[in-house]
């Protein structure tokens, strides 16, 4: 897909296609207007037919409008003027490319980023315009095959823009928009490959490939003998059941002018498939378990999304990469083993293994001394009971860093909400058989998982994400969301633009 940005009348516009927004009831846009008056009222004729009343994501394409140059008119339903917000700008963007896809209109003129989206600016508009475009005609398809493609797909869109003075702003919109679609697609195609693809060695090789391809960037990758040497005892409790082999994946970013800038450090959970170990799980729902890695896929995307926009920003990526499964080497209920930090963990149940292949993940990230560690993993289904699909959970004993993130996520449509990390809910994990146990009962589950975290992160500045209700989705749409690539990269642009970073 190709964007670009203009400024330009409606009417002078020869395309095959421009798109125009239209509120209820029937009330034209400005540009609506303006074309409108030039076709003699031809628009809103039809409009006073009763055709379009302009509810959120009605369609009508109108075709050889009088006295303009473009092939096809689409007007698009965008709801109550006065409601227009963030969600109903997607919405209405999704529904204009998806038409413009299947209507045989190979490129447009768009003139929905001239609507009034509340508190948002030209390059908010455009930004989430291409990432829209991109989340909308995204496809896997890999692994099928016949693919059903479009015969005339979108391949050129143009967003216009109010004033000439403008389009500066709108041209780097579009750059930033681009890396984070390209994060995102990044994300997405790693959490949406089946588990006998995507393994351990299988993230390994996406890191050493990112890495061939870019100067500034050095993979690293721990094997389990490494993890031993380190005395990784918890993560490699986790991996033993399993015959793929775990890794621990580094990927290190030198942006900053200065090399010895404190990293910024983002640790991803990576299961490529969690059954439970010998805590099984039920076998409804089960193969949604390869998304266990929607943590890793998070800040690979990320990572990608930074570099591609070369932030000069020094940042590093470690995932911890394994598979949970029941075997004879297993980990047992009642094991105790040691982490790299020396605390002792009694596993209570083998699918509480998140907490576990990150503990000694924060600990070995200590080594790069960090500026802030952030990680993200699909770490409780308490989470989803919490707070469902529309907002990743948010951890942190740092509370400027925490209030970046939800700065972060409201800027980038890609909410976070936060959860208390009080002492009161350390208790829940005591044991008489360890310093910790691995579970902390029902109650709080979320934040008893984050209590558990917090006592690997001491030495740095530290949040968690739990986006076990907004990596994937379930049912019908059922795939990886490419989430919280956009909150991410979002804080990861803001710290590359203040002093501090
Ligand atoms: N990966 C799961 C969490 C999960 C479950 C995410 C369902 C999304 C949907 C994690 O490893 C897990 O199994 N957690 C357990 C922890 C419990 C045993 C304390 C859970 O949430 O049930
Ligand atoms: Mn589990
Ligand atoms: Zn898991």
């Amino acid at each position: 897909m190709e964007f670009s940005v203009k400024s330009g009348s409606p009417e002078k516009q020869r395309s095959a296609c421009i798109v125009i927004g239209v509120f209820e009831p029937r009330k034209l846009s400005q540009v609506g207007e303006q074309l409108d008056e030039v076709s003699e009222g031809y628009i809103s004729n039809i409009l006073r037919r009763g055709d379009l009343e302009g509810k959120l994501g009605q369609v009508l394409l109108l075709h050889n409008v009088p006295n303009t140059l473009c092939d096809r008119v689409l007007l698009i339903g965008c709801g109550k003027e006065r409601d227009f917000g963030d969600s109903q700008y997607k919405k209405v963007m999704a529904k204009a490319i998806t038409t413009l896809n299947e209507t045989g209109s190979m490129e447009a003129v768009c003139f929905l980023s001239e609507l009034n989206v509340k508190g948002r600016d030209i390059y908010w508009k455009v930004k989430h315009a291409v990432e829209a475009t991109q989340d909308c005609l995204y496809t896997f398809d890999t692994l099928k095959s016949k693919t059903d493609t479009a015969r005339r797909p979108l391949r050129k869109l143009i967003f216009n823009v109010t004033t000439r003075r403008d389009l500066t702003l709108g041209e780097q919109a579009i750059s930033a928009g681009l890396a984070v679609a390209e994060g995102v697609k990044f994300a997405k195609d790693l959490g949406n490959m089946p588990p006998n693809i995507c393994h351990p060695t299988y993230l390994a090789e996406q890191a050493e490939k990112i890495a061939a391809e870019n100067d500034k960037i050095d993979c690293n990758i721990l094997e389990e003998e490494d993890m031993r040497e380190l005395g990784m005892g918890a993560f490699l409790a986790v991996s033993q059941g399993s015959a793929q082999p775990g890794k621990l994946i580094c990927l290190e970013y030198k942006g900053a002018t200065d090399p010895n800038q404190q990293p910024i450090v983002l640790v991803g959970k990576g299961l490529t498939f969690d059954s439970g170990g010998i805590s099984i799980k039920p076998s409804e729902g089960m193969d949604e378990m390869k998304f266990d890695m929607g943590g890793s896929a998070g800040v690979f995307g990320a990572f990608v999304a930074a570099t591609q926009l070369d932030l000069p920003i020094n940042l590093v990526m470690a995932v911890a990469a394994a598979e949970n499964m029941p075997s004879g080497n297993a980990c047992r209920p009642g094991d105790v083993v040691t982490t790299m930090s020396g605390q002792t963990v009694e596993i209570l149940n083998t699918d509480a293994e998140g907490r576990l292949v990150l503990c000694d993940t924060l600990t070995y990230v200590e080594k790069y001394d960090p500026d802030v560690v952030i990680d993200v993993a699909t770490l409780t289904g308490a989470c989803v009971i919490a707070l469902g699909a529309h907002a990743s959970g948010l951890l942190s004993t740092h509370n400027p860093l925490a209030h970046d993130l939800l700065n972060a996520g409201e800027a980038a449509g890609d909410r976070a909400w936060r959860l208390p990390l009080w002492d009161e809910y350390q208790e829940q994990l005591n044991t008489n058989f360890a310093d910790m146990a691995n579970i902390g009962g029902r109650p709080a589950g979320t934040i008893t998982a984050g209590c558990f975290l917090a006592r690997y992160t001491k030495k740095y500045h530290w949040a968690h994400l739990d986006v076990a209700g907004t990596a994937w989705k379930s049912g019908k749409a059922k795939g990886s969301t490419g989430r919280p690539v956009p909150l991410l990269t979002q804080y990861l642009i803001d710290r590359s633009q203040s002093k501090s970073a």
